[in-house]
């Protein structure tokens, strides 16, 4: 390994959303427990970043500023290398977040009691952006095979053929489930969507996170025709453990589309300017940081690996462990230990001091459930599970 991985920056009292929980539980530093909760990582930031927003601060005016084209060609040319795309500069417009692309998304491109189709459970700021601004959610519930999620396509036709419902909001890969989708079932979602005027609205955020074996597919990649439906909401963020610095990429092929978002990004923010350093660690992270990624990725697995097999050991079926295929969220069903969900958040918070995401986030059926996030030092990951094991068996 070129970088390192497994030395910890605690975040105690740095105002991280997912410290910030470890105080409320009263945790002290001094304890050495780590929260496997929001999605970011605890992997120290590539030096290549860290350099360039250096060198930034050395030479520049904190001014107004607008990405430049040297960004957005950076932006292009990391698509085109890891997931083989030919998308153009000016197709992209920014955001500082994909949570506020989705939400501008379904009030540029739905109004008022339109239905918007979600594959559940699912990242819960999507049934937001469907509930507080006043649109119908559509549930196209995932089938649950114990080990993997699959798309229930007879469904999703069902319910996309109601002239009322507009939009999907597609997770790719998906967020809690681990599930990298093929290009088959893309396809399959994407031709549903056409024949039936619905328009996808792609969150494919954690693109870059692939578990070995797999690979992700930019949905409108696949044809000229699901360009032309689909908005492709991207970011350096997750990838590179970036979030903090609020900058994505957007792809909007269909100009008429990109006005109708550009239109709706304006009423919200009235005076568009970009984060100059957010901008400068993002084209860092896409020209320099790929083997950072690719060691990142590495352990990542390692540590998906150490999981499933202590929990195939020790816990026999009482505890099922998801197929991780993209992202670092590992998805894990705690219903056969018996205990209703509200008891198991509270014992695995105070009892085995296990901060985890509650599976009921993400929708009534993750009731039970635990997202692990494991982008952490591996000694983490397994005293974590020495834990489990003290408070379960
Ligand atoms: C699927 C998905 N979309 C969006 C986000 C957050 O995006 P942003 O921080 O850019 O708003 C996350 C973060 O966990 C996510 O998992």
């Amino acid at each position: 390994m070129s970088y390192d991985f497994q030395s910890l920056h605690t975040r105690f009292n740095k105002g991280s959303f997912k410290w910030n929980e470890l105080a409320e539980y009263g945790i002290k530093p001094e304890e050495n427990i780590i929260p496997f909760s929001v999605a970011d990582m605890e992997f120290v930031t590539a030096p290549e970043i860290i350099q360039a927003i250096k060198h930034e601060l050395d030479s520049s005016i904190m001014g107004y500023a607008n990405a430049t084209q040297e960004y957005y060609q950076s932006v292009c040319n990391w698509i085109k290398t890891r997931h083989g795309w030919e998308a153009k500069p000016e197709w992209i417009l920014p955001s500082h977040g994909i949570v506020d692309a989705f939400f501008a998304a379904v009030r540029a491109y739905s109004k008022p009691g339109d239905g918007v189709i979600l594959n559940t459970p699912v990242y819960y700021p999507m049934y937001s952006a469907i509930n507080l601004q006043g649109r119908r959610l559509v549930e196209n519930p995932l089938i649950n095979k114990g080990n993997r999620y699959e798309i229930d396509f007879e469904d999703l036709e069902q319910k996309a053929k109601d002239p009322g419902t507009t939009l999907l909001i597609l997770c790719s890969p998906h967020n809690p489930c681990g599930r990298v989708w093929t290009r088959e079932e893309l396809t399959r979602v994407g031709e549903i969507c056409l024949k039936n005027n619905v328009l996808v609205i792609s969150d494919e955020i954690h693109f870059d996170l692939l578990m070995p074996g797999h690979k992700h597919t930019i949905f409108a990649s696949i044809s000229d025709e699901f360009a032309d439906n689909s908005i492709v909401c991207t970011a350096p963020s997750k990838t590179f453990n970036i979030a903090g610095l609020q900058t994505s990429n957007i792809f909007i092929p269909n100009e008429n589309l990109r006005e109708k978002f550009l239109r709706e990004l304006q009423l919200s923010n009235p005076n568009p300017k970009c984060n100059v350093l957010g901008y400068v660690a993002g084209q860092a992270a896409y020209e320099n940081c790929s083997g950072w990624l690719d060691e990142a990725l590495k352990i990542i697995d390692t540590n998906r690996k150490i999981i499933s097999d202590f929990i195939a050991r020790e816990f026999d079926k009482k505890i099922k462990v998801y197929d991780l295929e993209g992202t670092y969220l590992l998805w894990m069903d705690f219903n056969g230990l018996g205990l209703g969900f509200k008891e198991l958040e509270k014992k695995n918070r105070r009892e085995a001091k296990l901060f985890f995401d509650e599976g009921y986030l993400f929708g009534k059926a993750g009731e039970g459930y635990e997202r692990w996030n494991i982008a952490c030092p591996t000694k983490y990951i397994q005293a974590a599970l020495e834990r489990l094991k003290g408070t379960y068996l």
